[in-house]
């Protein structure tokens, strides 16, 4: 007879940019699918105030870790909990990210790097930690935040989602046949923080290119129990993200310009 698909039992999940959008969402959803919690993020009020909102609400167990993942001493202590073995973590979710308020030739190249540091040096060093220890249990799912605009990458942002997305391709090949998977979840144009933090204008965006931060969670969580190694959230950016890998890059990238235009630094 057939084995039935089994839903693997994930434990403890450690979320990086917990305390808002997105990483909120993800904590919200998989305390109440009975999750255990670690929780991280730079600022420490807001880390103890979803902390004790998750334990109040879902009864679960919350850690927090308080680090700023652009710093390597930070980020190495966030990848010891990851590789910690007798306090295994099931399910990685390295979602932390900003987006710089400037473009490449008009900013400070410190911010440049900052943003890559977080945005894929942090991806790499923590995937690597996580991928070892699930690899030796022989079970665990890592999913990496990347975004649509990878797909048609016009700053150096959508470079480094690009970038996210075809790493987190490359760890599923080289996990298969492991027991464990990886997923890069690549959002459009979400309702969260991350536009005011860099002072982006959005009023011009279509509200039909809007999506939820608790949708797209359910929806990415379901692609993982799937095995999808992509998971492209909204049937919109579907749509985007297909047509976007049969038409020539140029066309591709001419279009992805003008969305980006839409949004505009806030006088
Ligand atoms: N919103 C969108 O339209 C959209 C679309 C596609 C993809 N994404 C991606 O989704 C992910 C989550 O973004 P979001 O929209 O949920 O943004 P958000 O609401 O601004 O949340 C960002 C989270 O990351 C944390 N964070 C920022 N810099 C950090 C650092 N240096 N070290 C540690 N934590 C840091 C923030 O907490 P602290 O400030 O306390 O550190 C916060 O918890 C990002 O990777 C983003 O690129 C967003």
């Amino acid at each position: 007879m057939a084995e039935p698909h089994r839903v693997p039992v994930m434990r403890t999940a450690l979320v990086t940019g917990a305390t808002s959008g997105i990483g909120y969402a993800f904590c919200r959803e998989l305390a109440e699918q009975g999750h255990d919690l670690v929780i991280v993020a730079r600022h420490r009020a807001r880390l103890e105030n979803v902390s004790d909102e998750l334990r109040a609400r879902y009864s679960v167990n919350v850690e927090i870790l308080a680090a700023d993942l652009s710093k390597r001493v930070q980020l190495r202590r966030v990848a010891d909990r990851v590789a910690d073995r007798d306090r295994p973590i099931d399910l990685l979710v390295n979602n932390a990210g900003f987006v710089t308020s400037t473009s490449l030739l008009k900013g400070d190249l410190a911010d440049e790097e900052a943003m890559l540091d977080v945005l894929c040096r942090a991806v790499l060093v923590l995937s690597h930690a996580g991928a070892l220890s699930m690899r030796e249990r022989g079970s665990g799912h890592i999913i990496n935040v990347s975004s649509v605009v990878g797909f048609a990458p016009t700053s150096t942002y959508a470079a480094a989602k690009a970038w996210v997305t075809a790493f987190t391709e490359t760890l599923a090949y080289e996990l298969s046949g492991s027991g464990v998977s990886a997923t890069a979840l690549c959002p459009g144009f979400t309702r969260t923080e991350f536009h005011e933090r860099a002072n982006m204008d959005m009023s011009r965006l279509p509200k039909a290119m809007w999506l939820e931060a608790d949708g797209l969670v359910r929806d990415c969580l379901n692609d993982v129990k799937a095995g999808k190694v992509i998971s492209v959230p909204g049937v919109q950016y579907k749509v985007i993200a297909g047509v976007a890998q049969l038409v020539p890059n140029r066309l591709v990238r001419a279009v992805s310009g003008r969305v980006s235009s839409l949004r505009r630094p806030k006088r």
